[in-house]
């Protein structure tokens, strides 16, 4: 899977603005959804955290009893992680080529992951990760609206490229890929505003 160049250029400025980035939403965190999450996986089950950036959810996760591995494209954005946790399995690599066996977790936790991805390659790449997942709960979080790696100028990351896609997009793509017990909401994004919202997506994968 070759990556768009708008792709790569949002995942360099995470490279460039990886701890200015943890520490904007470092008190912003989904923490009710972790829990939520967590209470759908098997205590101490392995999850993948994919697009993972500088760790901002795997200690959370940790601690709601599960066992996040952290993937991601960002160099940057895995060495602020390592700083944080010095032992945890960080793994860097594409979202659609993670070095993993089929079936390796039992959880699939995505917050804002496919930001930076093209919107015809969501699909896809959702497919991919699913390949990995065994069972479990499938967390999956985007921006609200159309855009398709529209230019954006980020208060922490400056330019990066943005895909959004709404309830419905989500419902749809999760739907077709066999998440059950799905419920997609509306959140306010937690560093723009109320008018900007998130689209955020639990469900439950089984086999
Ligand atoms: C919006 S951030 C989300 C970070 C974290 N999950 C959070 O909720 O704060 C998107 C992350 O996805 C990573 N990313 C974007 N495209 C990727 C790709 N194709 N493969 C792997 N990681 C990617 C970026 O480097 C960045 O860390």
């Amino acid at each position: 899977m070759d990556l768009d160049e708008r792709t790569l250029t949002s995942v360099a400025a995470y490279d460039d603005h990886a701890r200015a980035y943890q520490e904007s939403l470092r008190l912003r965190r989904p923490v009710a959804d972790v829990r939520r999450f967590a209470a759908h996986a098997r205590r101490g089950d392995l999850v993948l955290d994919a697009g993972c950036g500088p760790a901002n959810d795997l200690r959370l996760l940790r601690d709601a009893g599960v066992h996040p591995v952290g993937v991601d494209l960002s160099l940057g954005a895995l060495r602020e992680a390592r700083m944080l946790l010095p032992r945890h399995p960080l793994v860097r690599a594409p979202l659609g080529k993670l070095p993993f066996r089929p079936r390796s977790f039992g959880g699939l936790w995505l917050s804002g992951s496919f930001n930076h991805l093209p919107r015809d390659a969501w699909a896809a790449t959702f497919a991919a990760l699913l390949e990995h997942l065994d069972r479990g709960p499938v967390y999956f979080s985007c921006p609200r609206g159309d855009r398709d790696l529209a230019a954006f100028s980020d208060p922490v990351l400056g330019e990066i490229f943005v895909s959004a896609e709404d309830e419905a997009g989500v419902e749809k793509m999760l739907v077709a890929h066999g998440v059950k017990d799905l419920s997609v909401e509306l959140r306010p994004d937690p560093i723009l505003d109320r008018r900007r919202p998130l689209v955020v997506a639990h469900g439950t994968f089984s086999r």
